[in-house]
Formats: structure tokens, C-alpha cells, sequence
């Protein structure tokens, strides 16, 4: 397998195997980290980290990995650089392609990275769009694999706002490794309508599906896992709360959704979670609407059944994978 010189744009522009590939290679870096073995495979290298949203763990996974792989980093962050006011992406590409071997992206539309990587000369690596998620996807992927041994035949259950980054790209993941995806919400959240077919047609070959459902009762019935993201997503606008508050509210993550899955079920979130009232926007809705926790109960949350913690960690070991494979894995 040899995925250098690739960009890693999105799920869909790799195969099954592709993707185990990474996995086992974070994995394996993973164990590197925590025997102490050092990987400095990009001595000399450096990459630049263009955020144009907020991030702590996409950000801080990219400079760790970085720095664990032997190279430098540059952050750019969401007001300190030209990019897209005064330079335009395909400018903005091959100025850094010239000075980074690799770039990683986090920003708005998908067309942008995507723009990004047809003029930069180097891998170009999506941090989070509005569309797709996909280095979160590797650290999704590596915890349920590590959690229940196996992928395939794997329920994966979604409740909240499945027609963003992550509602997609879960169904995408779920679609490529031969898991079974419910979006489970009301009609008006879920994924993209042309994506689900394609997503449908990748489970004909896969044996995963696809369902959509409103039903509570069916969409975490025997599921595994019971994943589910904010409400609001970054850029969105602060006024879409109240609708959001009242149409997801029947999709939350609590006691009763998770006791409905199966034995044995675990709890999944990308975070930041708001499950309590320790934040400046948890405090400003329960101030306003009365709802001291969102998408997820603080006691889902907190449960032996949470893994969120795990799957935080590993968005740096897939991270690292995603830049090593691409950039060049040395033989053993
Ligand atoms: N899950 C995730 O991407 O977190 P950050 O926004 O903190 O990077
Ligand atoms: N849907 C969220 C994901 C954060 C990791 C957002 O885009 O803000």
C-alpha cells in the first residue's frame, strides 16, 4: 500500500483496504508513542496548519504529530493571515506548496480545501469542513475497532444533527468498512440525499447500510454505538438555537436512548460536548431556554459507557498516520 504524495480530502476518495491501511499504521504508531519508540521519519520537514475555525484537539493533534514525525509547524490562524481576503486559495497554494511539505486545512466550504489541493504541489490534509470530517472519521474508526475488535457488522447509531461534517461522514465511514449507519432524527436533519445514495450503493458491496429514521425506538434499537455532535455547528448562526433546542431535543443522548441499545453499547461524541453547564454557551442557553444539557446527558457523558476520552486521544495517533502515509512511510 502507498498512499504518498495523496491528499486526504475526504472518506469517499478511498477504498476499504486504503483505510484499514491507515489504521493499522496508527495504530502502530500508537504503540511506537507509547513504548517511547521515536518516529522521526520527516526530519527537516515542515507543514502549515491553516485554520479558519476554532479547533483544540484537530489542532493540537496536527502539531504533536508533526513534531512526533520529526517536523516543524506553522499555525495559521482564523485572522492572521491573508488567505481568502487579500490572497485567493489557488495564490495562497502554491505559496506555501513552496515552502511546506504538507498543508492542512480547516475551514468552510469543501471546494476550498478541495481548490487548495489542485494548486499546492503537496499533500493537502482536510481539518474539518462544512461537509466532511475526515481525519475524525480514522480516530471513529480506530476507537470502535479497538473497543469491540471488529468494524464490520458494527451498529452505529447517530441522533442530533446528521445533516452536517459529521453526520456525513460517519455515513460515509460506516458506508466504506461494512458498519451499519442509522441517522437517527428528525427528516429535516438528515445527511444529503445524493450522498446517501451514494453511501447506499457502497453498502451494496460492503454489506453495511444505510437507514434514516425519526424513530427513536428503532434508529438505537441494538445498536453499538451512540454517537452524536453539537447542535449548532462552527459559522453557523447564533439564532438558529431555539430551533435547533426545540426540533433536536427529542434526539439527545440519554439513560433512555442508551439503555435501548444494545449490551454493552458505548457513547461516542468528536466534542466539544455541551453535557453540563460549565461553558460561556451552556450558561448563555441555560440562561435563555432553560436546558442545562444538549445532545447529551452530563450522565451519558460521565457513564463507564462514554468513550469519548479515547477517541479524543486518538484523533493525534490517526492524525499522524494520515501525515506519514502520505508523506512517505520508511521501510522497516
Ligand atoms: N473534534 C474536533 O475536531 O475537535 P476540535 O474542534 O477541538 O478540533
Ligand atoms: N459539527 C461540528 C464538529 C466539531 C468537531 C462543527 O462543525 O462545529
Amino acid at each position: 500500500m502507498d498512499l504518498k504524495g495523496r491528499d486526504f480530502l475526504k472518506l469517499l476518495d478511498f477504498t476499504s483496504e486504503e483505510i484499514t491501511y491507515m489504521l493499522d499504521l496508527a495504530a502502530d504508531l500508537k504503540e511506537k508513542k507509547k513504548k517511547g519508540i521515536l518516529t522521526e521519519w520527516h526530519k527537516g520537514k515542515n507543514v502549515a496548519l491553516i485554520f479558519e475555525k476554532t479547533s483544540t484537539r484537530t489542532r493540537c493533534a496536527f502539531e504533536v504529530a508533526a513534531h512526533d514525525l520529526g517536523m516543524g509547524t506553522t499555525y495559521l490562524d482564523p485572522s492572521g493571515s491573508q488567505i481568502g481576503k487579500k490572497e485567493s486559495i489557488a495564490d495562497t497554494a502554491r505559496v506555501l506548496g513552496s515552502m511546506f511539505e504538507g498543508i492542512e486545512y480547516r475551514g468552510f466550504g469543501q471546494d476550498i480545501v478541495d481548490e487548495l489541493a489542485q494548486f499546492a504541489p503537496v499533500p493537502v490534509w482536510n481539518g474539518l469542513t462544512n461537509e466532511f470530517h475526515p481525519t475524525q472519521m480514522l480516530a471513529d474508526l480506530l476507537t470502535i475497532r479497538e473497543h469491540f475488535g471488529k468494524l464490520e457488522g458494527i451498529k452505529l447509531a447517530y441522533m442530533g444533527d446528521a445533516r452536517y461534517n459529521m453526520g456525513n461522514s460517519l455515513m460515509v465511514a460506516c458506508a466504506k468498512m461494512g458498519m451499519h449507519f442509522a441517522a437517527c432524527t428528525s427528516a429535516k436533519y438528515f445527511p444529503d440525499p445524493s450522498l446517501t445514495e451514494e453511501c447506499r450503493r457502497i453498502a451494496a458491496r460492503t454489506g453495511a447500510s444505510v437507514t434514516l429514521t425519526e424513530d427513536v425506538g428503532e434508529g438505537t434499537k441494538d445498536a453499538d454505538v451512540i454517537y452524536t455532535d453539537v447542535w449548532v455547528s462552527m459559522g453557523e448562526p447564533e439564532d438558529v438555537w431555539a430551533e435547533r433546542i426545540r426540533e433536536l431535543s427529542p434526539y439527545q443522548v440519554n439513560g433512555t436512548a442508551m439503555a435501548n441499545a444494545k449490551e454493552g453499547a458505548v457513547f461516542m461524541h468528536c466534542l466539544p460536548a455541551f453535557h453540563d453547564l460549565k461553558t460561556k454557551i451552556g450558561q448563555e442557553m441555560w440562561e435563555k431556554f432553560g436546558i442545562a444539557e444538549m445532545e447529551v446527558t452530563d450522565e451519558v457523558f460521565e457513564s463507564e459507557a462514554s468513550i469519548v476520552f479515547q477517541e479524543a486521544e486518538n484523533r493525534m495517533h490517526t492524525i499522524k498516520a494520515v501525515m506519514a502515509a502520505t508523506l512517505g512511510v520508511p521501510e522497516e
